[in-house]
């Protein structure tokens, strides 16, 4: 309370930046703001002009009056890429140099009535930067995590610890990667060396220093007042019960794309091409293979012709996104493809730069997924109905796949494998093969969950309105 008079309910959202996080903390933003708060969404500069220029969310939501788009700089030259590997360069950079830019900010916001709006009574950080949260707390401004990948990944991270006690992690030399691995309360009957998040097979030692900073964020998600999950309990109760443990208040209120039921515009930082809508219009129900590898992943040139080869000799239509950079992008320069690719495509696919994903897996004509198994991707497809096959390239997407083909029973994976003939077998599989059936029957009975745990009196919904009065509470 504020004088006897009750302060208006300010939220601060502020997502690592990242196209995943952006889109995912987006739609939480809309969906605050749908239940009357008020918003300031908080992105870099850079992501900043990107989500202005191309994504229908922000121009929608820029026009509420109770809505708002602010930036600060991530500390990174122009030069500079922000590309996945130079990941924990824009982490450091967004700890070390931007949290001066959000404190001034956030004091700013705090002290004076910026543009006619009142104090922020709540930040909403990205997990990735739990720096927020304590910048947040100092300044007098409570503050809640939002961790935007699967919840059995973080329950992994908050192992990682016990990994390295008992010996599973660092991988001895020539270690089996099919081996299954101890230490994972949970997921002990299926987990393999393989699926553990990529940063976990990449360390050499225990002073690894990505793997040093994954679980250390993970683990300090205690010291916010809550953590908000993009998950379902249904879909993931063993590991939010694990979570719990170390973080008790957690609301796992997701699919969000599926609780946000209002629009599938999306919170793109690249240029959507339509076009493609109208070719899946074109084609017959259930014969298109959607392939995408979202919005960090990169493929050798080699790599890229084993997928086209394997589509093409699948016999399958394909929607493929191949974003400008997703071919050797380390090599620097425009990748040309070879003739044949575009020849052979035009027969019976179709590729573009940028795709409005969440309405190309809800067309009747998309069959299947193709995916790296980003966490956004994968509860897209959960929510759309559709089997996956999925091609992990890094960090949780290992996990998740595991998860989708052996937990699930909603897909294939194909984890470290792309050549040709293991791409058309397991196309063909997917889309026509024995278990063909079982896995859209699996899918669309998943489907079906996330939508109950969405719907009023579902559990997403409940935690939702749980989350809600928490930070009503927060605001004195
Ligand atoms: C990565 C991780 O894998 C993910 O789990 C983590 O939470 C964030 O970092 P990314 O490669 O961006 O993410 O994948 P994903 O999480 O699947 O997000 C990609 C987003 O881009 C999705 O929301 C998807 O709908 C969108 N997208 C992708 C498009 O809108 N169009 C496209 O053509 C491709």
């Amino acid at each position: 309370m504020d004088g006897g008079r009750r302060k208006e309910v300010h939220v601060l959202v502020f997502p690592f930046p990242g196209q995943g996080m952006v889109n995912c903390m987006l739609k939480l933003a809309d969906l605050l703001s749908g239940a009357g708060l008020l918003v300031t969404f908080l992105n870099t500069h850079h992501n900043h002009r990107h989500l202005s220029r191309f994504s229908g969310a922000h121009t929608r939501l820029a026009q509420r009056p109770k809505f708002r788009f602010a930036s600060i700089p991530d500390g990174l030259s122009e030069e500079e890429t922000r590309s996945v590997f130079n990941f924990f360069d824009l982490e450091e950079s967004m700890r070390t140099r931007a949290a001066a830019s959000f404190r001034d900010l956030l004091i700013a916001y705090r002290d004076k009535d910026s543009g006619g709006w009142p104090p922020v009574t709540c930040v909403i950080a990205d997990g990735l930067m739990p720096f927020a949260v304590d910048v947040s707390e100092e300044v007098g401004i409570p503050a809640i995590i939002f961790r935007t990948i699967s919840a059995c990944c973080v329950w992994a991270f908050l192992c990682v610890p016990k990994l390295l006690e008992n010996g599973e992690i660092p991988f001895p030399e020539g270690a089996d990667l099919d081996e299954p691995v101890r230490g994972v309360p949970g997921m002990e009957s299926f987990l393999r060396r393989r699926d553990l998040p990529s940063f976990c097979r990449q360390a050499r030692d225990h002073t690894d220093r990505e793997l040093q900073v994954v679980s250390s964020v993970t683990a300090s998600a205690n010291r916010a007042r809550a953590l908000i999950l993009n998950t379902f309990e249904s879909l993931e109760g063993s590991a939010l019960s694990h979570i719990r443990n170390n973080s008790p208040v957690t609301y796992a209120v997701g699919p969000l794309n599926a609780l946000a039921r209002t629009s599938s515009d999306s919170g793109s930082l690249w240029q959507e091409d339509r076009d493609c809508m109208t070719w899946l219009d074109s084609q017959p129900d259930r014969s298109v293979v959607y392939v995408s590898f979202g919005s960090l992943a990169v493929v050798t040139r080699e790599e890229f012709m084993e997928f086209w080869h394997g589509l093409v000799d699948s016999g399958q239509r394909f929607l493929w996104v191949v974003r400008s950079d997703l071919i050797n992008r380390r090599g620097g320069g425009t990748e040309v493809l070879p003739a044949e690719v575009e020849e052979g495509t035009r027969e019976r696919g179709c590729m573009v730069g940028w795709a409005p994903q969440e309405e190309v897996l809800s067309h009747p004509a998309v069959g299947c997924f193709l995916t790296h198994s980003g966490w956004n991707s994968t509860l897209e497809s959960i929510a759309a109905g559709k089997p996956m096959l999925c091609w992990p390239f890094f960090a949780d997407q290992q996990i998740n796949s595991r998860f989708v083909s052996a937990v699930w029973g909603i897909g294939l994976d194909m984890k470290d494998l792309c050549g040709r003939s293991i791409v058309e077998k397991m196309v063909r599989e997917v889309m026509e093969g024995e278990r063909s059936e079982e896995l859209r029957r699996n899918a669309r009975e998943m489907a079906e969950m996330a939508k109950k745990s969405v719907a009023e009196g579902g559990t997403s919904f409940n935690e939702f309105q749980s989350l809600i009065r928490l930070i009503m509470s927060l605001d004195s």
